[in-house]
């Protein structure tokens, strides 16, 4: 099967890249890692970009903090087609997208979570799950829309809360699960891309 030409879009420490990259150089995943785009221009993910040799780019934001400008969305959307990106993951990536992203790519933008979504959507989910008393949370693969962590699910997987969990023990075992899940969901999407 000829490798499907994938881009990644993360603001911080890139552990579900490394995670993807590792198990396209092991053979298990089908894809080949085109462009890594970062709107932090010192973001660790675009370190593992470089030492895995996979081209990056730095894209400055502009000036909402939570979204991109338009014509910075515009600009990404024809970053990725250049790289002919077929499929986007997000990794981590702080930013809502909007209409160019979702119209250029549709149903072909995923997003990780770490929590069992339709709960705990937002920032630092993990820490809403320990605070809610929640015996289980996990996380969740699902398609982009233009709400926060909202979209269709297209996997998810539990973890257990134990008694003596901190926000870091929790968030630390959801993440071993993430990079479980996240490339095989790629796999999975990219043998099934038309
Ligand atoms: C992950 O926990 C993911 O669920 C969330 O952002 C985090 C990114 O972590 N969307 P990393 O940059 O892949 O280490």
């Amino acid at each position: 099967m000829k490798p499907v030409p994938i881009g990644i879009l993360g603001s911080g420490k890139g552990s579900n890249f490394r995670a993807i990259l590792e198990r396209i150089r092991s053979g298990d995943l089908a894809a080949e890692a085109r462009l890594v785009v970062s709107d932090v221009l010192d973001a660790p993910i675009l370190d593992i970009a470089r030492e895995f040799g996979v081209p990056n780019a730095y894209l400055p934001p502009g000036r909402f903090r939570t979204r991109l400008e338009p014509q910075t969305e515009q600009q990404l959307v024809r970053m990725l087609r250049d790289a002919g990106v077929e499929l986007v993951a997000l990794a981590g990536f702080m930013r809502v997208l909007h209409e160019p992203m979702l119209k250029a790519f549709p149903r072909r933008i995923i997003n990780i979570h770490p929590s069992l979504l339709p709960k705990f959507p937002g920032l630092e989910a993990w820490k809403q799950a320990l605070a809610a008393g929640e015996e289980v949370t996990g996380c969740t693969v699902h398609y982009v829309d233009e709400k926060i962590d909202h979209g269709q699910i297209l996997a998810q997987r539990e973890v257990a809360i134990l008694p003596n969990d901190t926000p870091e023990s929790l968030h630390s075992r959801i993440q071993m699960l993430e990079h479980e899940l996240y490339p095989a969901v790629i796999a999975e999407l990219c043998e099934r891309l038309p």
